[in-house]
């Protein structure tokens, strides 16, 4: 009898064990379904003109892509608080990142829509790798560079840009603004990119907002080639804040007050570097090559 029971009892742990591992194998023993999603992440913008360049983005991104997953994230969190101020809910990357991890995608890749690799693209990598070390998450997370990544990218963007300049004669100049920073190495980006736009024309030059090529460094330069109209235009994603106000603004330290001070006739061209799908296509390629390891 005592016998017959042991029996009964082994039988029954034995079953259950059974179940128990054969039901586990079933939940996570099975390969989780591929899921692949692009993250565009860009500064951002609160300007509705330059968010249509955004939406012309994402719709060339999902042609170039199609079936895949896209979404956005913006890196200035001052945008996303204005915006938020606004009504209008735009994650960082980080929170994109998690929200992609909670919908069970399995590979992402970024897209860095940014001009230079400086602080927030190396943010943007560091959060994006910690990421992907995560247990339990992503089967891998990439991060494709941002715009001026090669010199051979620096010479097509100079190509394109200097033939995007409406009635230039060859005596104007052209004066790019380009961000710049005081706190990254990568500014000296902006210094490459000046040479490089010397090499196609001597009257082409890059000054930057916050980094080391002020618009000081320049005067004399233009002064010297006895330069008597020069084109305003922004090496930056978006004609936003900086193009509107730094460079063609009516205050008296904008570029083209100084310039006008200067005796200088000025000419905008307010229109971003995403504003051509021929700079679209070079982040996109960045992404392409990215997309290739999945
Ligand atoms: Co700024």
């Amino acid at each position: 009898m005592k016998n017959s029971k042991q029996k009964l009892f082994l039988l029954v742990v034995l079953l259950a064990l059974t179940c128990w591992i054969s039901e586990g194998l079933a939940a996570h023993g099975e390969k989780k379904p591929e899921k692949k999603a692009i993250l565009l992440v860009t500064f951002g913008t609160s300007d509705p003109e330059a968010q249509k360049v955004f939406d012309k983005i994402d719709d060339q991104t999902r042609k170039s892509f199609p079936g895949m997953e896209v979404r956005w994230a913006f890196t200035s969190k001052m945008i996303r608080a204005k915006l938020a101020r606004e009504g209008n809910l735009l994650d960082s990357p980080e929170m994109a990142m998690a929200r992609l991890m909670n919908d069970g995608f399995t590979h992402v890749a970024l897209l860095s829509l940014h001009t230079i690799p400086g602080e927030e693209f190396h943010e943007l990598y560091q959060n994006a790798h910690l990421f992907g070390q995560m247990a339990g998450g992503f089967e891998k997370i990439e991060v494709a560079r941002p715009l001026l990544s090669s010199s051979r990218d620096m010479e097509k963007v100079a190509e394109i840009l200097m033939n995007k300049i409406p009635g230039r004669k060859p005596s104007d100049a052209v004066l790019f603004m380009g961000h710049g920073t005081e706190n990254h190495p990568a500014d000296a980006i902006y210094l490459a990119m000046n040479q490089v736009f010397q090499e196609i024309d001597p009257r082409a030059f890059i000054g930057t907002v916050e980094g080391k090529l002020k618009i000081e460094t320049l005067l004399p330069k233009l002064k010297h080639l006895k330069i008597k109209k020069v084109y305003l235009v922004p090496l930056m994603s978006v004609a936003g804040d900086h193009a509107k106000n730094d460079l063609t603004g009516d205050e008296p330290d904008s570029w083209k007050s100084i310039l006008t001070q200067n005796g200088y006739q000025c000419e905008p061209v307010l229109k971003g570097t995403a504003d051509y799908p021929e700079i679209v296509t070079m982040w996109l390629d960045h992404l392409r090559a990215v997309l290739a390891h999945f």
